[in-house]
């Protein structure tokens, strides 16, 4: 059987490149997003790429309350799901976080509360069902906190936590739980930034490695590989060191 994959956030650069490797295993998909314009151009490119069926579903997922409605809806399209990848996000600037509790509320919403929430209606229903894999994308800003980025690495870093709860939760039940912390990755997200250099990937990399790590039922996964050892660095530094830093 195809396998059925549902992606929150389908039009992120990393989602985009995960559901073309699943066009390739004639996967079904489900995309949810908000630009159904975008989405129905990634729906024709992933059909020609040799996708079963692709299942379009639009949803804004700052919205906490349509939540519950935008899990059901993505559970029911095939009848269940193997793969539920949560993809989507927004890179505040920490600045303005700082100086405005409604963009720091904002920000929180969309990078904890909102996938936190989601997970929670989906895990529920992958219990029942006692297999499929649950896949997250936090960050390695989530590992420590720094002073460049600190509201979007807690929300991400509550992410990790949230991911370790339902894996430990899970596990009796056969479901894996994923969560992926990539590095800088070239994405509209970061268009903004200078970019190049090694510590920069492509979303293709990233896409690689996550496919890799979910048939591997893996636990967690720095992307590209490198970043687990400069993670352990960052983390171990004495606050000392740490504090003279402009991490
Ligand atoms: N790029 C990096 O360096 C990097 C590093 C670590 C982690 N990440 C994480 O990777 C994930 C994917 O990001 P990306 O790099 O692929 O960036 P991206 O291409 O800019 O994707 C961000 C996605 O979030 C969606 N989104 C934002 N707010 C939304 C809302 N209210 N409702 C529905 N969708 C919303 C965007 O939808 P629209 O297309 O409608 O705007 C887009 O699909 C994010 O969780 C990000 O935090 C990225």
């Amino acid at each position: 059987m195809s396998p059925r994959v549902a992606i929150l956030g389908g039009t992120s650069a990393i989602a985009v490149a995960v559901a073309r490797r699943y066009a390739d295993r004639k996967a079904r998909l489900v995309l949810v997003g908000r630009d159904l314009a975008a989405l129905e151009r990634e729906q024709a490119d992933l059909l020609v790429r040799g996708a079963e069926q692709v299942v379009l579903q639009q949803a804004d997922f700052a919205d906490l309350a349509a939540l519950p409605e935008a899990a059901q809806a993505a559970w029911t399209a095939f009848g269940g799901l193997d793969l539920t990848l949560v993809a989507y996000g927004s890179l505040p600037e920490q600045a303005e976080c700082a100086a405005s509790a409604e963009a720091a509320a904002a920000a929180l919403a969309l990078n904890f509360n909102s996938p936190a929430l989601l997970l929670g209606e989906l895990a529920n229903r992958f219990e029942a069902q006692r297999a499929g894999v649950i896949a997250a994308i936090s960050s390695v800003a989530g590992d420590r906190g720094r002073q460049s980025n600190y509201v979007y690495g807690a929300a991400k870093g509550g992410l990790q936590r949230f991911l370790e709860g339902l894996r430990h939760r899970l596990h009796p039940a056969g479901v894996a739980v994923l969560d992926i912390r990539p590095g800088f990755v070239s994405t509209p997200m970061t268009a903004h930034l200078p970019q190049g250099g090694p510590l920069w990937a492509t979303p293709e990399k990233v896409a690689g490695d996550i496919l890799a790590a979910i048939d591997r039922r893996k636990a967690v996964l720095y992307t590209p590989w490198f970043w687990r050892f400069i993670l352990l660095i960052v983390r171990s530094l004495p606050r000392p060191i740490f504090h003279r830093s402009k991490l």
